[in-house]
C-alpha cells in the first residue's frame, strides 16, 4: 500500500466554488490529474493506493479529502463508479457533504473533514509512517530505501506551502524523481511505477 498527498493551496473548500471552467476554479483540474494519476491504470483501477488532498483555497481552508476508493460489491450502495470522467463530480459532491466538526465519509472509502495540511503530517509521522517530500532537489528515488508503506508528499502549480517547507524538511526526507520540474500528476506515475518496479 502506498499513499500521495497532494497540497493545493488554490483548490476551491465548498462545492459551488467548482464551476464549468475548471483551470479558472482553483486550478481544480491539476487535483483532477493527481487522482487519476493515482489510481488509473489502462483498463484497471489501482486498489494499492490511497490519496490525501488538503486544499486550501477559498472560501473555507483547509480541507481534508482521503481517497481510498472501495471496489468491492454492488455499485451505489457498497461502492461508487470511479471513472475519468467523473473526478470532478465527486470532488464537488464531497465538498458539498462536508459537515462542520466531523469527519465525514461523503462515498464508500471517500472521507472530508476539515484540517491543516501541517496537521495532518503531524499525525501521519505520530502514526510512525515513512514520509517522503517530493523535491527536485532531494535524493534520486532509485537509490532511495523505503518500506512497505510509504507516504509521498508533494504541491500543486506553485508548489508545497513555503512557510512549511523548513519545517517539513525535518519530517520527511526529500526524495526527486529526476532533473526537471514535473507536473503533479507525472511526479505521481513515476513514483507509482517506481513502486511497482519494486513490487512495493
Ligand atoms: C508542478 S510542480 C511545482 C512547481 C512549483 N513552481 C515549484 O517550484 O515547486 C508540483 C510538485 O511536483 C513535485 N515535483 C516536481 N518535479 C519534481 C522532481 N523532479 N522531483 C520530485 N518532485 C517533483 C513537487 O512536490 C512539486 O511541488
Amino acid at each position: 500500500m502506498r499513499e500521495f498527498l497532494y497540497y493545493s493551496r488554490t483548490a476551491p473548500t465548498a462545492g459551488n466554488y467548482i464551476g464549468e471552467d475548471l483551470q479558472k476554479s482553483g486550478r481544480i483540474d491539476i487535483a483532477i490529474h493527481t487522482v487519476i494519476a493515482s489510481f488509473f491504470l489502462s483498463h484497471a483501477v489501482r486498489d494499492d493506493v490511497k490519496l490525501h488532498m488538503i486544499f486550501a483555497g477559498a472560501p473555507d481552508p483547509s480541507k481534508h479529502l482521503e481517497l481510498k476508493p472501495v471496489f468491492e460489491g454492488k455499485e451505489g450502495i457498497d461502492k461508487i463508479y470511479l471513472g475519468k470522467k467523473d473526478v470532478s463530480t465527486i470532488i464537488k459532491k464531497m465538498l458539498y457533504k462536508y459537515r462542520e466538526g466531523q469527519k465525514t465519509e461523503a462515498f464508500p472509502g471517500y472521507w472530508i473533514e476539515k484540517k491543516g495540511f501541517l496537521e495532518l503530517v503531524k499525525e501521519l509521522k505520530a502514526e510512525g509512517r515513512e514520509l517522503f517530500m517530493l523535491d527536485g532537489d532531494g535524493e534520486d528515488i532509485r537509490t532511495v530505501e523505503m518500506g512497505e508503506s510509504p507516504i509521498f508528499i508533494l504541491g500543486d502549480h506553485k508548489g508545497l506551502p513555503g512557510k512549511e517547507f523548513k519545517r517539513l524538511k525535518t519530517m520527511c526526507k526529500s526524495v526527486s524523481i529526476g532533473p526537471k520540474t514535473y507536473f503533479a500528476s507525472h511526479v505521481i506515475a513515476v513514483v507509482n511505477n517506481e513502486l511497482d518496479r519494486r513490487g512495493i
